[in-house]
Formats: structure tokens, sequence, C-alpha cells
């Protein structure tokens, strides 16, 4: 498949970058991952405000019009009319002579990409899927969508190393989110997530649960949760655009609550499953 690069369509092993684009010598950039269910990107314009916000704070120009994204998606998606896919995209500053200081007159560097979506297997869906904890020595900065991950990939590698599907982190004694994923934990019914603040991504996905929690009459509260906390919950799930809202259902070799996936992820699934199956069919999803 093709993929955009700098105002052009190409194949991926055409498509190329200075060795001095600042994305590749500074990490100086940031991204979207956008979920696309039968051609129908979903919540495009809540992950549009967030690129624009990242940017805005790494004060890189947003290179392209509203329109001019939609156009570089459309071309994409129309790669892959049908198929539930990631749309990937990535600015960087540009390039430029190595200086760490911003460089003058440069031209951001605009890269995206479509990837089908494997669905989670129904297996995992069953069994829930393991994490580990490990404590959050990222920057303070973690709510921007930047593509400096070292961080969030070392904590990642922790989890693939001890057979787990998820690394979630906590910073001084609270729990912050996973290595690519946003925390949920259900404790007496409610439904909790620690609150936004520059530790965590602001999750497209942990929005729309949110979201769809208060219209359902489901108890639901931000708030700070507590390492032993996380531990002692009856539910935990983690939350991301490629892989919607999974129920964890071992942390660190001991089970959560019954140690399968508990009701109310299992409502929560439903009414994320029917927004899906809403934008499928075109109509006003959730
Ligand atoms: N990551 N927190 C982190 C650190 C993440 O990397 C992600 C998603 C999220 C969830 O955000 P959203 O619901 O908007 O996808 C939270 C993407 C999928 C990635 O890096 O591939």
């Amino acid at each position: 498949m093709d993929v955009y690069i700098n105002g052009k369509l190409k194949p991926i092993e055409k498509a190329c970058v200075s060795v001095l684009d600042r994305g590749f010598l500074f990490g100086d950039g940031v991204y979207e991952v956008i979920p696309v269910y039968a051609g129908h990107p979903f919540r495009l314009e809540s992950h549009m405000a967030r690129l624009e916000r990242s940017l805005a704070e790494t004060r890189i120009p947003n290179p392209l019009s509203d329109e001019e994204w939609r156009g570089v998606f459309d071309s994409l998606i129309a790669q892959c009319p049908d198929c539930d896919a990631g749309l990937y995209l990535q600015v960087t500053r540009g390039v430029a002579k190595r200086d760490h200081a911003f460089p003058e007159n440069v031209r951001p560097t605009v890269f995206a990409m479509i990837n089908p979506i494997k669905p989670v297997p129904e297996h995992v869906l069953e069994q829930g899927i393991s994490a580990v904890i490990r404590d959050d020595v990222r920057w303070q900065r973690c709510d921007i969508k930047s593509v400096s991950l070292l961080g969030n990939v070392l904590m990642r590698q922790e989890a693939v190393e001890y057979d787990a599907m998820e690394t979630i982190l906590v910073r001084d004694g609270l729990v912050t989110e996973g290595s690519a994923s946003n925390v949920f934990i259900v404790k007496s019914g409610e439904i909790l997530t620690p609150p936004k603040d520059h530790h965590l991504l602001g999750g497209i996905t942990r929005e729309l649960v949110l979201e769809l929690a208060q219209d359902h009459g489901l108890a639901v509260r931000e708030a700070a949760i507590r390492e032993q906390f996380l531990r002692a919950a009856d539910e935990v799930w983690v939350t991301s655009s490629t892989k919607e809202v999974l129920p964890v259902t071992r942390i660190d070799d001991r089970a959560v609550g019954e140690g399968v996936p508990g009701p109310v992820w299992q409502t929560m699934r439903e009414l994320y499953g029917r927004c899906k199956e809403n934008l499928r069919q075109g109509i006003d999803p959730c």
C-alpha cells in the first residue's frame, strides 16, 4: 500500500526522509493514530483537535488545512475502502542542520499511512490480558502525543518480557496510564480513571468510554488511583484507538477480581461495539 509523504503518495519502499529530519535526530515531532471502521474514521474531530494541541504545545505549525488533511486520509482510505484500519500520521519539525534549538524557515515533514487493524482474537476477549506494573520514568509532558516514545518503548518491552500485553505505569504511588493506553478500574460497581494532567495522554478512547458510561447511567468518576487500589480492583481495563477496551485479568501474576473479564466491561464492550456498528452503517455512531 502507498504511504503519504510531503504531498505525495508513494510505495512504502520509495518513501524517504532525510537523515537530518528532526524526527529522526531528536524525536522532535508529534503523531496521531485514528481508527477507521469500514472506511469511516472514528472520532476524527477529536483526533484532529488533539493533533492541533500537540502541535501548539511543541510549537510546530500545522502544515495542512483541515481539508488537506481530509484529502490525505481519503487517499489512504481509498486503498482499503471497506477495511478496519488505523490511520497513522506524523508531523516533525522538519529537516535542518543538527542543533537542538528550533531552526528557522523549515517546512514540517508530514508522513501518513494506513494499516489494517487485526481484531483482538475472541479468546483474548474471553480470558482478558495480563499486565505488569512499573514505575513511570517518563518525562513530565505525557499529555503531548510526541513521537519521542523511548520511555513508552522500554516500558512496553517490560510487558513483552514478562509474557504480558501491557505495562501499567505508576508515578509517586498513583496510576498514570499504560505504556500505550489509558487505564480504568471498576470498584464496587463504580468506574474510575485518573484525571487528565501532564502525566498522561488524554486518550480519545478514554473520552468515549467516559461519555458512554455517563450517557448510559453507569457510575463513573475521574479520580486519582493508588497502586494498591488498582491491585484490589474488581475490574481493570486498558483503552486505546487500536485495542479499544481490553479487560486486564492478571496483574503481575495475580488475578484481578475473579480473574475473568467483568460484567461492567461486558456492558462497555457492547456500548462501544454499537458505536462501531453504527459508524460502519454510516449513521451517527454513539
Ligand atoms: N497510543 N496513552 C498512551 C501513552 C498511548 O500511546 C495511547 C495510544 C493512549 C490511548 O489514546 P487513544 O485512545 O487516543 O488511542 C494513551 C496509540 C494507539 C499508539 O501509540 O499506537
